[in-house]
């Protein structure tokens, strides 16, 4: 069944969003120990999530296998994924895709551990168009060409991507944060979960290295009923209408996006990205 946003501060949510995000921006505490995935959605934020819980556990897989992957790092924008992280022992991890003006302020002073993980807007577009199409609390696009131009007006779930990645983009620098893209893991993955593994303080043996490798393949996950997303309850998702685990692939808008489109969108681009530095994304 087809639903509409929830609009909170001018941006669009899911329906099963925290209505009270200004609570939870001035209330929650975010503690040192956190790790925390964070990103705008569709760029690759559960392959993120899987790589940091399989170093936490050193490449032994039974956790990612037994234990459901929003219940592993709940997403803290939703009632059910807070009360999940309110009970968490040192360390939490959790997830969100909450833009940087309403992400729980304490985190600006906190040594937490962030990774913002970012992938080419227009796969972005393609990969939420399908997903999209699958969801009940948000709403659907009846076509490829309705989502892109609500894409470019920010008028999708958790809003704007130039918006999104612009404003924690402000946070490059910091040493508790580290920005990695969907591409990079494309192209080296050990060398990049080596990076992450670095950076959240975890040396891992050749084996445990290769045993994450080995688990976070795009098929260990697709095949893995605990991170491929059969298991989210039928209220939430149609799943006779799209597969979460799609193509996982780089550069599949070049075969779905239409010329017009594609230069429609390098425009709005340049000009939303304009303040940024060149060659900060390995897309451009
Ligand atoms: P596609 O729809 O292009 O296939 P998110 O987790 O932010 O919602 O992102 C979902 C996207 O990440 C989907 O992209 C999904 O297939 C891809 N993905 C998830 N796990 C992956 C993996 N192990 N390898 C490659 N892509 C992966």
């Amino acid at each position: 069944m087809a639903t509409d946003y929830l609009w909170i501060e001018g941006i669009p949510f899911h329906t099963t969003t925290i209505r009270d995000l200004r609570s939870l921006r001035d209330g929650f505490v975010v503690r040192d120990e956190d790790v925390i995935t964070l990103s705008y959605p569709k760029s690759g934020t559960n392959w993120i999530k899987e790589i940091i819980n399989l170093i936490h556990t050193r490449g032994d897989p039974s956790w990612v296998q037994s234990v459901v992957s929003w219940e592993r790092s709940p997403w803290i924008e939703t009632p059910e994924g807070l009360e999940l992280i309110e009970k968490q022992k040192d360390p939490r991890f959790y997830t969100s895709h909450l833009p940087v003006q309403l992400f729980p302020k304490s985190l600006f002073t906190s040594k937490a551990k962030v990774i913002y993980i970012l992938r080419n807007p227009r796969d972005v577009i393609i990969s939420g168009y399908h997903f999209h199409k699958t969801l009940k609390i948000t709403r659907n696009p009846s076509s490829l060409e309705e989502y892109f131009e609500w894409f470019l007006r920010g008028h999708v779930p958790f809003g704007s991507w130039f918006d999104h990645v612009g404003g924690w983009l402000q946070m490059r620098g910091k040493e508790n944060f580290l920005f990695i893209s969907y591409e990079e893991l494309h192209q080296d993955i050990r060398a990049s979960v080596e990076k992450i593994s670095q950076f959240l303080g975890t040396k891992l043996s050749p084996e445990q290295l290769d045993s994450v490798l080995k688990n976070v393949t795009f098929q260990a996950m697709k095949d893995n009923n605990m991170s491929n997303f059969s298991l989210v309850p039928d209220i939430h998702i149609d799943h006779s209408k799209a597969c979460f685990m799609r193509k996982g692939i780089a550069g599949d808008w070049k075969n779905q996006l239409t010329e017009a489109q594609s230069e429609a969108f390098d425009k709005v681009y340049q000009e939303k990205m304009a303040g940024l530095p060149p060659g900060l994304f390995p897309w451009e």
